[in-house]
């Protein structure tokens, strides 16, 4: 078995983790909003129909942030729809999901449920069948405190204060043939421009996301990003960023090491926000936001146009996530962590049931899947300062990505806590053991090592065994000076905390 080396030191730092990278999403889609967070009559269902279950669990995983209403959803949506008395919302046929909307729920639904979860709201706004003065109307909305129309109207609706939404989204994925009203990149980054130069002039505090391509593998990708923020670049803070691993598009090895397309993906952006920033010669840097990512059997799905009009919310993309699906997941957060000096949003999709951490049935329970576990550990334990991490080791061969290495990770310290988690991957098919050097540290002691492995890589949770998979605690290993030696197992996640001496 060949060893693998890490050591970890806290001159190695690249940037404080912001909470905003463990964020989720909560789309009008499936069962994510009707009998995911909101199913009045459900035995666990709060006076407003919110399910208790869920916000637990939502609180359980850590989510600092959620985006809301979509995703295509959005490219369709009139906000309009979905505030003042429930009784008289209209029906309206959904143009991404080709679902029946009820409209029972939404924007003032959300920010209560929002508050219960004890999240941050990510707002997005319509730009692809919509415009400048509908988003700036929402602002207004929302962000007022009364004496205009919209600002009191919420006030009749019975806000009385206002929701004070910091982060927004200018449309989504723009540059998809799928999305209703997509646009050039050059029609789409006038129209982000024109429409945040107008809500900030609502609300001149907000921070503005605009939208980059729909993934890496988009023919425009690069030239998209590159045209949007040459139009737009004085009135967005963020330029977004989304992508989605199947575990049935590429060879499982390619698969596991998803995290490395991760890496190339993020680079690129940051390398093309840059280069624009030098083409305009300005001093501001913009930031990302992976506003969507996640593992998701993609090739399963089936096209709206594909199937009837749904009269009502059906199970759609409802994966069940293996130990394997969860590793990657672990995976990608480590790879969000280690670009935290410019990624300082992240926004797993989505929340409940639509490829989901969260499960629930109608009626019934809600539960854990296999991801739920990486991000609630990450999300728990990532506080302080990511450091990078030295590592050599063992190389496994992918499809995609060549030679590539077995052991991935990352550090996060907190010297307020004396406390230092180093979170690791071993996404090789092989145990490895890995030489830990943590000598800079003076002489840490290892207090936790968890572990999210399994002998069946594709074993999962469901509703019949939900606790199938959970992690476990790993006998701790004895730090000698700074050093010590633990076994990865194959397919494996893992963080170990250590306490490090405050002066550190
Ligand atoms: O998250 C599911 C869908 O994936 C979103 O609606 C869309 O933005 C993306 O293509």
């Amino acid at each position: 078995m060949e060893a693998a080396h890490l050591s970890a030191d806290p001159a190695f730092a690249i940037a404080p983790v912001d909470r905003r990278l463990f964020g989720s999403f909560v789309e009008h889609m499936g069962r994510c909003v009707y009998t995911g967070i909101f199913e009045p009559g459900h035995p666990a269902a709060d006076e407003d129909g919110l399910r208790s279950d869920v916000l637990a669990l939502t609180r359980e995983l850590g989510v600092s942030l959620v985006r809301y209403p979509g995703g295509n959803f959005v490219s369709g949506y009139r906000w309009e729809d979905g505030v003042g008395p429930a009784g008289e919302r209209p029906r309206r046929l959904d143009l991404a999901w080709r679902t029946i909307e009820t409209n029972a729920f939404g924007l003032n639904e959300f920010m209560r449920w929002a508050g219960r979860a004890q999240v941050e709201s990510m707002m997005a706004v319509n730009l692809g069948t919509r415009g400048v003065i509908e988003a700036a109307e929402l602002v207004e909305y929302c962000n007022l405190p009364g004496g205009t129309a919209l600002a009191d109207l919420r006030r009749k609706h019975g806000v009385a204060q206002p929701h004070d939404i910091r982060l927004w989204c200018l449309g989504n994925e723009m540059d998809g043939p799928w999305q209703t009203g997509n646009m050039t990149a050059y029609e789409y980054g006038r129209l982000a421009a024109r429409a945040g130069h107008a809500m900030r002039k609502v609300d001149p505090t907000i921070e503005l996301v605009a939208c980059g391509s729909s993934n890496s593998g988009m023919p425009t990708f690069g030239s998209w990003e590159a045209t949007v923020l040459e139009q737009a670049y004085d009135h967005v803070d963020y330029l977004s960023l989304h992508q989605y691993y199947d575990p049935e598009k590429v060879d499982p090895a390619s698969f596991r090491a998803s995290a490395v397309d991760l890496d190339e993906f993020i680079g690129s952006v940051i390398a093309t926000a840059d280069h624009v920033r030098a083409k305009l010669r300005r001093t501001k840097r913009i930031k990302l936001a992976l506003d969507e990512w996640n593992v998701w059997y993609q090739s399963r799905f089936t096209e709206p146009e594909d199937r009837p009009i749904a009269e009502e919310p059906f199970r759609l993309i409802e994966d069940d996530y293996t130990v394997t699906d969860a590793m990657v997941v672990g995976n990608l957060l480590i790879s969000m962590l280690r670009h935290a000096d410019r990624l300082t949003v992240g926004c797993q999709a989505q929340l409940a049931n639509i490829i989901a951490p969260i499960r629930t049935e109608p009626g019934g329970p809600a539960w854990r899947q296999t991801i739920f576990h990486p991000f609630a550990l990450t999300a728990a334990l990532a506080r302080g300062t990511v450091l990078r991490t030295a590592v050599t080791g063992p190389m496994m061969s992918t499809g995609r990505f060549g030679a590539v290495p077995s052991v991935d990770s990352v550090a996060v310290h907190d010297p307020g806590r004396g406390e230092l988690v180093l979170f690791v991957v071993n996404r090789g098919d092989h145990p490895v053991p890995l030489n830990l050097d943590l000598r800079a540290f003076g002489n840490p002691e290892v207090t936790e090592h968890l572990v999210l492995a399994d002998a069946d890589p594709q074993a999962r949770n469901s509703v019949a065994e939900p606790e199938r998979v959970v992690p476990r605690r790993a006998p701790q290993p004895v730090l000698d000076g700074g050093r010590t030696t633990v076994l990865l197992p194959p397919i494996s996640w893992h963080a170990l905390r250590c306490t490090v001496p405050a002066a550190s």
